[in-house]
């Protein structure tokens, strides 16, 4: 392993300026945030800061989406206007956004004067197009209420098997599909009154339509302006599906009678739009409002809303939920395209996001609340990492598990990356005055390539959404640099510095460079962490950083600042906070478990760890059987990280690779507290190979769970001093081998 002493590479000419509309979906105004709308916005968030820092221009719009039947009788039952109830709920975004550094610019209401003014302007537009059809339908409508009543709202018996209180879809009990006219004994849920089956005219838009029709086809399956699917294959298939026969498309109701919490339906008195028609034209009014209210002027932007939409450069993106596809990538397209707007480029869908495999719902959220975990002191770009080392540009679910999150963050974060800056820099400060060499110099990472140099891999796994590759990317160059600062072992040359003049060029060497790299990786981690990457700069003693800024290494003999904590690690009693596990203070004490939450998100091998073992039988003779010996299971493990424990004096704490994988074949590592402070200097341990006792009971400690324990040979030696050797097996023993 070499330092490359030359500057990398300066790219090619600058690519044109994009400038992106970007939307997520808009949260329904009757529930406080819970962790899946956290995962959409973090995705998106890192997805508009790379843009950003590509020097892109991009206008991230949400806001609350506030009409509908559910939000008018939710408000009714609180005693309050429907008006009063959103005002209510929009009060409680900003924590959430500001906790969680999201960047987006304006966030606003589709309860608002623009979106009435696009709402009705686009249903004009398809009206005089051919597009909106009347018919009279019937439905049922709950005589106490006097309205109309959604199916939801309605239950009765089941038709085929008589279970009472089922909805009007279908029977919990058999299984029974049917329609809400079929119940038997039908009742209103919000006033128990027999409903009655009165006739209305409805509004529908022509989905059906051939033009209709044809438009969807080639848009579904078209490329954007880069060449790439517009839509994901998983998502393309899905229409394919639904645009299969011809006529498959129904026409789509899109009013609503009064009374309803809505926009009216301009010249049709007690008419007002479905809720999912202004929901989506709520991106627009947020967009216009920004415009409007001078906002996009401080972002850059000095062109009307009328003339930003209009351009054919603004590209409009927006990330949705697979819950809700079918309106994104059929309705909205349609209506757009019909009215003379302008159609979305494309629509990233995402999975949910699980806890512990358990599914989210929607009302309530998961186990997570994502306002406890800022409130009890958990670091916002911890779960920011983690969701972006889950994330894949597929439609798939995301899972958290606590164990997961400690060993990613505890681990590859702060294992690998803030490690890198915690270890070189005390040797710049106390050799160099903290002044960088005054040469170049950036370590190699795999086959001859620089850190910079992949720039471009990197950038292109961002914009394709490929989050969880380029944290493995960026987490696999974190590994080769601290290899580099183990093998390179500053801390002997730093003994012979004060004597040996090559000595002390090689240590300024080894901290140039590592520190240079540590800029690169803070560059490439800045989307995902955009605070830790500011504190990285600032330690570095550079301004923020933009993507062009890879190509810029620090200067000869620049000065960085002291070292100051960048990151600290999750404490596993943070987790058992956040997921309610802390034993409460006045029960009596109990044995010794580990935490449910991380308990339940271990796999079967650790799960075996966790049984009690059985006692070894010693016989009177004073020997163990075979058996009994084969009771323990010895593993090789590597040492990939050690650290010292703050407030301990005899503990390490050792990362270690043991060959194991999670339930999705993920590798994973195992904590381990060992008593060897005294003998070892942990850096040094860095990438050694031991023995551990794998199926010893995990132990709680104060400082968290010890899974296992290394073996480690000690006796006084002559000084009557004890010395302590790790054991060390021959060069070839492979993680997770058995030793017998
Ligand atoms: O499913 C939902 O939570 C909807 N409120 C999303 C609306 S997205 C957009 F169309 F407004
Ligand atoms: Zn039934």
């Amino acid at each position: 392993m070499t330092a490359n002493l030359t500057p990398a590479s300066t790219p090619g000419a600058a690519p044109k300026k994009r400038r992106i509309f970007v939307t997520t979906a808009l949260p329904y105004a009757n529930g406080k945030f819970h962790l899946g709308h956290m995962m959409e916005y973090i995705q998106a968030d890192i997805w508009v800061r790379f843009q950003r820092m590509q020097g892109h221009k991009v206008h991230w719009m949400c806001a609350d989406d506030t009409h509908g039947a559910p939000i008018m009788i939710a408000a009714e039952k609180a005693g309050k206007t429907p008006q009063e109830f959103v005002a209510e709920i929009a009060a409680t975004r900003k924590e959430y956004l500001d906790g969680f550094h999201l960047s987006i610019d304006n966030w606003y209401s589709t309860d608002s004067p623009e979106n009435v003014e696009l709402a009705q302007d686009i249903y004009r537009q398809l009206k005089a197009s051919g597009f909106i059809a009347s018919k009279t339908i019937e439905q049922f409508f709950d005589p106490v209420k006097s309205m109309f009543l959604p199916d939801r709202y309605i239950k009765g018996e089941c038709p085929k098997c008589g279970t009472k209180d089922q909805y009007g879809d279908s029977c919990e009990n058999c299984g029974a599909v049917y329609a809400p006219t079929d119940l038997k004994n039908p009742y209103s849920t919000l006033s128990g009154a027999t409903p009655e089956m009165r006739s209305s005219e409805h509004f529908f838009f022509k989905l059906s339509d051939p033009q209709c029709v044809d438009f969807l086809r080639n848009w579904t399956e078209g490329l954007d302006r880069h060449d790439k699917k517009r839509l994901q294959s998983e998502i393309i298939a899905k229409t394919k599906e639904w645009l299969g026969e011809d006529g498959k498309l129904g026409d789509w109701d899109v009013s609503r009678d009064a009374p309803y919490f809505g926009i009216p339906i301009p010249d049709a008195p007690g008419k007002y739009f479905y809720v999912w028609l202004d929901a989506p034209v709520g991106y627009l009014a947020s967009l216009k409002n920004y415009f409007d209210s001078g906002k996009a002027k401080f972002n850059g932007e000095s062109r009307t809303f009328a003339e930003f939409l209009a351009d054919p450069d603004t590209e409009q993106i927006h990330f949705i939920g697979k819950d809700i596809v079918y309106f994104h990538v059929l309705f909205w397209p349609a209506m757009l395209k019909f009215a003379g707007y302008k159609v979305p480029d494309s629509v990233n869908v995402h999975g949910f996001i699980t806890v512990g495999g358990e599914k989210m719902s929607k009302s309530r959220g998961t186990g997570i609340d994502p306002l406890k975990y800022l409130k009890i002191g958990m670091n916002p770009e911890w779960l920011r990492y983690y969701i972006a080392a889950k994330l894949n540009a597929n439609v798939e679910d995301v899972d958290f598990t606590a164990e997961d999150f400690m060993a990613r963050v505890n681990s590859d974060l702060i294992g690998k990356f803030v490690n890198i800056a915690s270890r070189t820099a005390g040797f710049l400060h106390k050799h160099f005055d903290g002044k960088l060499l005054e040469r170049q110099s950036g370590v190699k990472v795999g086959a001859g390539e620089d850190v910079a140099a992949m720039s471009g891999e990197i950038a292109a796994l961002y914009d394709g959404r490929e989050f969880g590759k380029v944290v493995r990317r960026v987490m696999e160059a974190a590994d080769f640099v601290n290899g580099y600062y183990d093998t390179s072992k500053p801390w002997e040359l730093a003994k012979r510095a004060a004597t040996d003049k090559d000595a002390r060029e090689q240590l300024h060497v080894v901290c140039t460079s590592v520190l240079e790299t540590f800029r690169v990786l803070a560059i490439y981690l800045a989307p995902i962490m955009p605070r830790l990457a500011g504190d990285a700069f600032a330690f570095l003693n550079i301004s923020r950083q933009q993507w062009h800024d890879l190509h810029h290494p620090m200067a000869p003999g620049h000065a960085i600042n002291g070292y100051k904590h960048l990151m600290s690690r999750v404490e596993e009693k943070q987790l058992d906070e956040l997921f309610g596990l802390l034993p409460d203070p006045a029960a009596p004490a109990k044995a010794e478990k580990p935490a449910k939450a991380l308990a339940s998100a271990k796999g079967a091998a650790s799960g075996n760890a966790a049984a009690k073992p059985a006692a070894l039988g010693v016989q009177a003779d004073g020997f163990i059987g075979i058996d009994d010996f084969a009771k323990v299971d010895l593993r090789i493990a590597k040492i990939v990280n050690a650290e010292q424990v703050e407030g301990s004096d005899k503990l390490l704490r050792l990362t270690l690779d043991v060959g194991e994988t999670d339930g999705s074949g993920q590798p994973t590592t195992r904590n381990v507290f060992s008593g060897i402070k005294s003998a070892y200097a942990p850096e040094t341990l860095i990438g050694q190979h031991t023995v551990l006792v794998a199926n010893l009971a995990p132990r709680k400690m104060k400082f968290g769970i010890s899974e296992g324990m290394v073996l480690a040979a000690s006796a006084k030696d002559e000084q009557n001093e004890p010395g302590l050797y790790l054991l060390n097996p021959h060069t070839g023993a492979k993680p997770g081998m058995k030793v017998s």
